[in-house]
């Protein structure tokens, strides 16, 4: 078999986003669209000859078309190794933990997270380096740059292998193993999590869960560690099977999308714990009995209560979540006298803060929670995490989340996203608020006066590499806060995400509905960014 070379041209629209480039199934089906850009990863990594990578991914329709193409490429570049998940499914967590746990150069991971599949939805493919965690942005302007220069790529004339057995094969001169896409991540969480306390949980005969892998990929995840090696009892995991379309519906773990899992929760017999995970297994959602735990709570609940978890008794090095994120981890990071670092929005940033051991726990608004064991979100890791902390603590996660609010006070926190809005709209509001920032301290809106207002910018503390234009932040007396941004991952028209918080100390108002309790800023931020006026909005689409 024969490395051929393929003439080719740059193809506008190959720039990665927040999480990889992320575009239609339609558009990634354009001829040599997947090519040049997998072609440009190779060119920006330089010379691959020797090096070893995985491939794999959530299993959504163009996943094994895909898996097939970037193996005959990783062999035509020189690639020495490539594993690859047995059907080419691997999710974003279990990636990147096999990309540490032997030591590869990195990893194609193909998914476009919670954006549906199907041939009419999204696919998506996002490079990994050598630690385990999204390519920083200094590596994905290189490949974007690569995508501008590209003249050809380089594959192998022969046909597909078969995914489907696990085993080892050679592709030109390159070892394929097709591994077994679960193991590795299952043998991590029990190295993590005491698993014989947690099983005696899901033993006990009035603790009933669900988790809902909304037909994606965490099924065989779940079923392997809460079904198989944890006992929870059979059924436990539903909608376990990942199909090319998720069934049809949306794999994003939240209250909105989760209708199955929210129906379970207020049956007949209502369940002591829920969790979800999303399409490629990073995102979490976790609901105790009656309550919706937002994530900006889950994160800080779980650094509050890191020393019942095995791997996390000695202390945790610091914690980091992103701008947007309520400040509720901030108040626990300041009792147990660790750092808090406040990043942009999207994992790449918290990569460096962990291979620099500054951080152990991270997390996002967007059902996004992590730790250093990978440099991934990990969403049935922070499912363990809470049933390890139920079983430790014995008290049912509503009364850890009610406990922890009256410890530490409330952060009421929500986010209003305004979908597929004309780009030049979104970008007109945008440019106009940010033109008021600096005349904005001191204004009084819907009753919350503004204290301070800027476009936040980050300075990574590790290598100094500054990012610029990561959302308007506005800061109020009261300590309210509301910040502004548009999505880096939507593949039809712009976003606009509109971030709410406030924070309350009063016991007796610590229990109301976020949308009651955040409903003065509602007002202020359409006062002050005239969302109605000029997109023409009167109500988000999504709130989550
Ligand atoms: C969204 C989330 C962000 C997350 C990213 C990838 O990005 O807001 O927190 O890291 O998906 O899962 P956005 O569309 O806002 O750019
Ligand atoms: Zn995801």
């Amino acid at each position: 078999m024969s490395v051929i070379r393929i003439d080719t041209q740059p193809l506008a629209g190959q720039k990665p986003g927040t999480s990889g480039l992320r575009k239609t199934v339609a558009e990634f089906s354009r001829p040599h669209y997947l090519e040049n850009f997998v072609q440009s990863i190779f060119n920006a990594l330089g010379d691959c000859s020797g090096k070893s990578l995985v491939v794999g991914g959530d299993g959504r329709y163009y996943n094994r078309h895909a898996a097939q193409v970037i193996l005959r490429m990783a062999a035509a570049n020189g690639c020495s190794r490539v594993l690859v998940g047995q059907g080419a499914l691997l999710s974003t967590p279990a990636a990147s933990c096999i990309i540490r746990k032997y030591g590869l150069d990195g990893g194609i991971v193909l998914s476009a997270s919670h954006n549906p599949g199907g041939p009419e939805g999204d696919f998506g493919i996002k490079f990994n380096g050598a630690n385990g965690g999204p390519a920083p942005e200094s590596v994905t302007a290189a490949i974007f740059a690569a995508t501008a220069r590209i003249d050809h790529y380089l594959t192998l004339d022969t046909a597909d292998i078969d995914l489907d057995q696990p085993g080892a094969v050679t592709l030109g001169s390159t070892a394929i193993e097709i591994i077994d896409p679960v193991a590795d991540y299952a043998d991590l969480m029990a190295s993590l999590f005491d698993f014989p306390k947690i099983a005696s949980l899901l033993g006990h005969r009035r603790f009933h869960m669900c988790f809902d892998a909304m037909h994606a990929i965490t099924g065989p995840y779940a079923l392997e560690i809460l079904e198989r090696r944890l006992g929870a009892a059979a059924g436990t995991v539903i909608n376990a099977v990942p199909l090319e379309d998720f069934g049809g519906g949306h794999p994003d773990p939240n209250l909105a999308h989760a209708g199955e899992l929210v129906a379970r929760m207020n049956g007949d017999e209502p369940l002591a714990f829920g969790a979800a995970s999303d399409g490629d297994g990073d995102r979490n959602m976790v609901l105790g009995s009656g309550v919706f735990i937002n994530p900006c709570d889950s994160l800080a609940i779980l650094a509050a209560n890191a020393s019942v978890i095995p791997a996390y008794a000695a202390g945790l090095a610091g914690i980091a979540r992103s701008m947007p994120t309520s400040r509720a981890a901030d108040r626990v990071a300041a009792e147990l006298g660790i750092p808090l670092f406040e990043t942009p929005t999207g994992w790449k940033f918290f990569g460096n803060l962990m291979d620099a051991g500054r951080i152990t726990l991270c997390g996002e608004e967007s059902f996004g929670t992590g730790s250093s064991h990978i440099r991934e979100k990990d969403g049935l890791w922070a499912v363990l995490f809470w049933l390890n902390l139920i079983a430790g603590l014995s008290k049912p996660a509503r009364t850890i989340l009610r406990e922890h609010w009256h410890r530490y006070g409330r952060d009421y926190f929500s986010r209003h996203d305004y979908e597929a809005v004309a780009e030049d709209r979104a970008t007109a509001l945008m440019d106009a608020l940010r033109a008021r920032l600096p005349g904005l301290a001191g204004t009084c809106l819907a009753g919350h006066t503004v204290a301070a207002a800027d476009d936040f910018s980050y300075t990574d503390p590790v290598d100094g590499t500054v990012s610029a234009g990561q959302g308007l932040r506005i800061l109020f007396e009261d300590g309210a806060r509301i910040v502004f941004r548009l999505s880096g991952t939507g593949t039809a028209g712009a976003t606009l995400r509109v971030y709410y918080d406030s924070y309350q100390r009063d016991p007796a108002l610590l229990e109301l509905a976020p949308q009651r309790a955040l409903a003065t800023l509602f007002a202020a931020a359409d006062e002050l960014a005239g969302i109605t006026r000029l997109l023409g909005r009167s109500q988000p689409d999504v709130i989550t």
